[in-house]
């Protein structure tokens, strides 16, 4: 097995292949995180392609910084929301990109790091932003919203069977003392969800996937991304997405779909408003998924789907 404070690039062949049809081409990393998709691509390309990361973490971006040196008069890295990422081009007079990645989640670096709060493993504050510098943090969430939204947000982004159960025990600890720390939650939740051991899963891990995708507010505008991003490729680009959520995987398919000229929108509206467009072949009709040995290897990838999308 891997070490799991080192990100692996998940399905990585498969990325390349598909991602860079073009040596001179200029690409687009999404979530650059630790920089293991972008060597990769920048690896194949000739002297005249180009790649820009973007990160909201700028910690991780550090490191990305560090692995992608020899590359430094071809890449550049920028701390942002990748949602802006039309904003970014214009600003930057670019029209056109042969490529784009989006490879959603965390990376292993911020998991393993106990003072960004997205473990359970091992005891930090309760943060859990990617952009440490901004927003609402997780510990604020769950000391301020009610049973009803925490107990919402379980269910919905963890598929949480015991968020009410959850819900109500954070409730009834913080009305004794504010739950500032990942430990506190942790054994909070290991008190009130009937499991015994050998778990398959640690019973906190649902809720600490939903906190973290209700922080990043991680699922919020995707749909409005993808379908503004598109018509920025150039025609033969490739616009491919790694999810870890069957929600996240969702989102990416009804707007491949849209993208690839079918109306998602229910039959009873007068007028299609899903934005439909016939701009991107799709490359992928069901998901692809890391191998046996890829999830043996990197127990993290396993709920990864790859989506890829061609424009026309
Ligand atoms: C799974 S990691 C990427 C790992 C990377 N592909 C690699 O090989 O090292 C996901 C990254 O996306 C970043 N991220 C998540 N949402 C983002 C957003 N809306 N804008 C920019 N970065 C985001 C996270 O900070 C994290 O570093």
């Amino acid at each position: 097995m891997f070490d799991q404070a080192v990100h692996h690039p998940v399905l990585l062949e498969k990325v390349l292949e598909l991602l860079v049809w073009k040596g001179d081409g200029l690409y687009i990393d999404c979530t650059v995180g630790e920089g293991g998709h972008s060597e990769g691509i920048l690896k194949l390309l000739s002297p005249g392609g180009r790649l820009i990361g973007v990160d909201k973490d700028k910690e991780v971006l550090a490191i990305a910084e560090q692995r992608l040196k020899s590359f430094s008069g071809r890449r550049e890295l920028l701390a942002a929301d990748f949602k802006q990422l039309p904003e970014i081009l214009k600003a930057k007079k670019i029209a056109q990109v042969d490529g784009v990645l989006v490879d959603l989640g965390l990376s292993s670096y911020q998991l393993a790091s106990p003072r960004r709060g997205f473990s359970f493993m091992a005891d930090g504050p309760l943060d859990m932003r990617f952009d440490t510098s901004s927003g609402e943090t997780a510990e604020e969430l769950i000391n301020l919203r009610s049973q009803g939204e925490l107990a919402k947000i379980l269910r919905q982004f963890g598929e949480e069977r015991w968020a009410n159960r959850i819900a109500r025990a954070i409730v009834q600890h913080r009305k004794k003392e504010r739950i500032s720390r990942t430990s506190e939650l942790r054994d909070i939740i290991t008190r009130v969800v009937p499991t015994s051991p050998p778990y398959r899963i640690h019973p906190a891990t649902r809720t600490f996937q939903a906190l973290r995708i209700a922080v990043n507010r991680e699922l919020e505008g995707l749909r409005e991304f993808i379908l503004s991003s598109a018509p920025l490729l150039a025609k033969g680009g490739r616009f491919i997405i790694l999810s870890y959520h069957s929600l996240e995987d969702r989102i990416v398919k009804e707007a491949f779909r849209s993208l690839s000229g079918r109306c998602i929108c229910p039959p009873s509206l007068p007028e299609c408003r899903c934005g439909a467009k016939n701009i991107l072949r799709i490359l992928t009709s069901k998901p692809i998924r890391p191998s046996p040995e890829e999830i043996e290897e990197n127990p993290p990838c396993r709920s990864a789907r790859l989506r890829v999308g061609e424009r026309i």
